[in-house]
């Protein structure tokens, strides 16, 4: 039996992500933990044509003063045993690795949605973002805990500014047009 550890993104975040998704595209997540938000995302989107990417450091995560996640870390084969049960396996690839070496070795992809959920620091996220808007030609790119009001993410900012200060730095960013911020996330499209 596969142990699902549940996340922190919620309904109204799910919904956002799920809307911008449609037949034909790619959806990315970079942070993928045990794979809460990305089955949850495939459950919504199951009857569209879509290709389900995860990217996480999986089993080889180490705890580190440079990385904000600070739970334990799952498995990538179990993960995707246990998603290939519920949803068709050629329509899920989980890549275990550093999220923007995994995502800087991608060939472009024409449409879909980047959802950044990895290592919460602003030069990760800064980095994971700038790889991402490379990578996509059209579609979305999203950052989870960017709120300036909400824990963790009032940690994060106190930090180093985290992905609330990289949301409102790439505001200026003329590859992007920023959407909306729907509790702690938000939304951009690449333009
Ligand atoms: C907040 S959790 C993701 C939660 C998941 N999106 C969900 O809602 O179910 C963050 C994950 O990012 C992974 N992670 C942290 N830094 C990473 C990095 N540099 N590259 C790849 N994965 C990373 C951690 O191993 C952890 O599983």
């Amino acid at each position: 039996m596969y142990k699902m550890m549940l996340s922190d993104v919620d309904d109204s975040e799910l919904k956002t992500i799920v809307d911008t998704l449609k037949d034909g595209d790619i959806y990315i997540e970079i942070g993928v933990y045990y794979g809460h938000s990305l089955s949850r995302v495939i459950n919504a989107t199951k009857n569209r044509n879509i290709k389900y990417i995860g990217i996480d450091l999986f089993e080889d995560y180490q705890k580190s003063s440079d990385n904000t996640h600070e739970g334990d870390a799952a498995n990538c084969v179990a993960l995707y045993n246990y998603l290939s049960d519920l949803y068709p396996a050629e329509k899920i690839a989980l890549h275990k690795g550093y999220s923007s070496d995994v995502l800087n070795s991608f060939p472009e992809i024409q449409s879909g949605h980047i959802f950044i959920d990895g290592n919460h620091t602003y030069a990760q996220s800064l980095k994971d973002f700038l790889i991402a808007k490379r990578v996509l030609k059209n579609g979305y790119i999203s950052f989870h805990n960017c709120s300036n009001d909400r824990h963790p993410d009032t940690m994060y900012i106190a930090a180093d500014g985290g992905p609330y200060q990289v949301v409102e730095d790439i505001k200026s960013d003329s590859d992007v047009k920023f959407i909306t911020k729907v509790d702690k996330l938000g939304l951009f499209q690449r333009v």
